[in-house]
């Protein structure tokens, strides 16, 4: 079993690169089937989720060239399966987004339901609806989703709720449906945008991407095509969030400082200075940490995907914040419990949590429940006195690349340790 070791307490200075963002990466790869030819897709992360993908593209036929370390060319000239097999598709959520782009490639797609981070009910419901509005027969069947479209429609989709996934699969889909397809209520998240973006280099006809609505013109074919993945939002926010926390100052670089505005007004708020630059954002820590209310809404709003390490940060602020979860049905804050190991003060109420800050937290054995769960461990235990140890780091690797190089070089105390099996210090509580 590997774990992290982390010694709490240090200064961080220095700088951190950001790599490309997760969230646009596992669209923009399954999207690549969708042009019969080569593409090359520049500043990859370097994660686990990208390598499942990559994969799964290899499996349908795809011939993957790493390029450097965050180049690949993908060639899909021969793809000659349309199934994501179970083995693959449970490691990773990303792999629905097979449905829309195997639809868009050949008509037809056979996926096993996906896995990811365990953040409460997942429904995919808004997925099929859009499928089934444009014509394809939608299936599941045995834990596997059928999407079958002998011709696909442009079609009018007024989504019931707002869904990043729903709306890049579904997105997907339409620009190889005949005629206009508009897409209602849709998510406005930066990989939004950039998946638009790049389908746009392709040759699709996509508008509005980034706003409620999307107009679609459908299209015959796309071709292959050279693009660059946008910077990573939340692994941004997160060594801000480290560099607050631990009253620190860090130059985070190759950001796009708009994406980071909701983070960034609630460090002010929390005590930090945040100075701007074209593509870098340096954060200093206030002295102290104050208490402030926030609500995780989808963008433009607080990211949900920076709520638990930002609820991590204020386990230590001067008196009570409030914390709301305005996206998932609970199932986000299992991680408190683990932060209660560590002596903070947090009570749970369905979709909100009262954080009553303390003045010390104390390293402990601890896990990371998902992701962003794994991520608010890791600023925990960077500001508690002692040692912490986190288990099931491999939700971490799923999305922040070569974080313990990252984090050393700035001057944390991080360590990847391997231990045998069962050989842990955690007790059940
Ligand atoms: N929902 C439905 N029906 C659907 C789809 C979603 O009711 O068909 C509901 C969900 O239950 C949830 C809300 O809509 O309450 C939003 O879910 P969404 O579909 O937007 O989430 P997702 O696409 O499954 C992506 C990210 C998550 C991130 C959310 C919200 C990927 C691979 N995952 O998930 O990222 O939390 O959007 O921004 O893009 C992470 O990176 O740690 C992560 C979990």
């Amino acid at each position: 079993m590997e774990k992290f070791l982390v010694k709490g307490g240090n200064t961080l200075s220095g700088e951190i690169n950001i790599g490309g963002a997760k969230n646009a990466a596992v669209a923009i790869l399954p999207a690549t089937v969708m042009a019969r030819g080569r593409c090359v897709i520049e500043n990859v992360p370097d994660i686990s989720d990208v390598r499942v993908l990559l994969d799964i593209l290899s499996q349908l036929g795809a011939k993957i060239e790493m390029l450097s370390n965050d180049t690949v060319a993908i060639d899909t000239t021969d793809i000659n399966s349309n199934e994501v097999p179970y083995e693959l598709a449970k490691m990773i959520r990303a792999s629905y987004y097979f449905i829309g782009a195997l639809l868009g490639r050949c008509s037809e797609a056979h996926v096993s339901m996906p896995g990811g981070c365990n953040l409460g009910v997942r429904p995919i419901d808004q997925h099929l609806k859009g499928f089934q509005a444009l014509g394809a027969e939608v299936t599941v069947d045995g834990g596997i989703i059928h999407a079958k479209a002998d011709r696909m429609l442009g079609s009018h989709i007024h989504f019931d709720v707002v869904s990043v996934g729903a709306t890049i699969n579904v997105m997907m889909a339409a620009v190889r449906a005949h005629g206009i397809t508009i897409m209602e209520n849709v998510a406005k998240e930066p990989h939004i945008v950039d998946l638009a973006n790049f389908l746009n280099s392709m040759g699709a006809d996509i508008r509005g991407a980034g706003t409620d609505v999307i107009k679609i013109h459908g299209v015959d074919m796309l071709r292959p095509s050279t693009y660059s993945i946008i910077p990573d939002q939340i692994e941004a926010g997160t060594y801000m969030v480290m560099a607050a926390a631990t009253g620190s100052s860090l130059l985070i670089k190759n950001v796009i400082p708009k994406h980071l505005e909701a983070i960034t007004d609630k460090l002010i708020s929390s005590g930090a200075e945040v100075e701007e630059f074209d593509d870098s954002i340096r954060v200093t820590g206030g002295k102290v940490i104050k208490k402030i209310n926030v609500k995780a809404m989808p963008h433009p709003g607080f990211p949900t995907d920076m709520q638990p390490q930002i609820t991590a940060m204020l386990c230590r602020a001067e008196g009570t914040s409030i914390i709301t979860e305005g996206v998932w049905e609970g199932g986000r804050f299992r991680y408190t419990d683990e932060l209660k190991r560590m002596g903070a003060n947090i009570s749970v109420d369905g979709k909100m949590a009262v954080v009553e800050g303390v003045s010390k937290l104390t390293g402990a054995p601890v896990r990371a429940a998902d992701l962003r769960a794994g991520a608010a461990m890791i600023i925990a235990a960077l500001t508690a006195e002692g040692t912490t140890e986190i288990e099931d780091i491999h939700y971490i690797e799923r999305g922040y690349e070569n974080i313990v190089a990252k984090l050393t070089a700035v001057g944390a105390d991080i360590q990847k340790i391997i231990v045998p099996d069962g050989d842990s210090m955690r007790q059940a509580q």
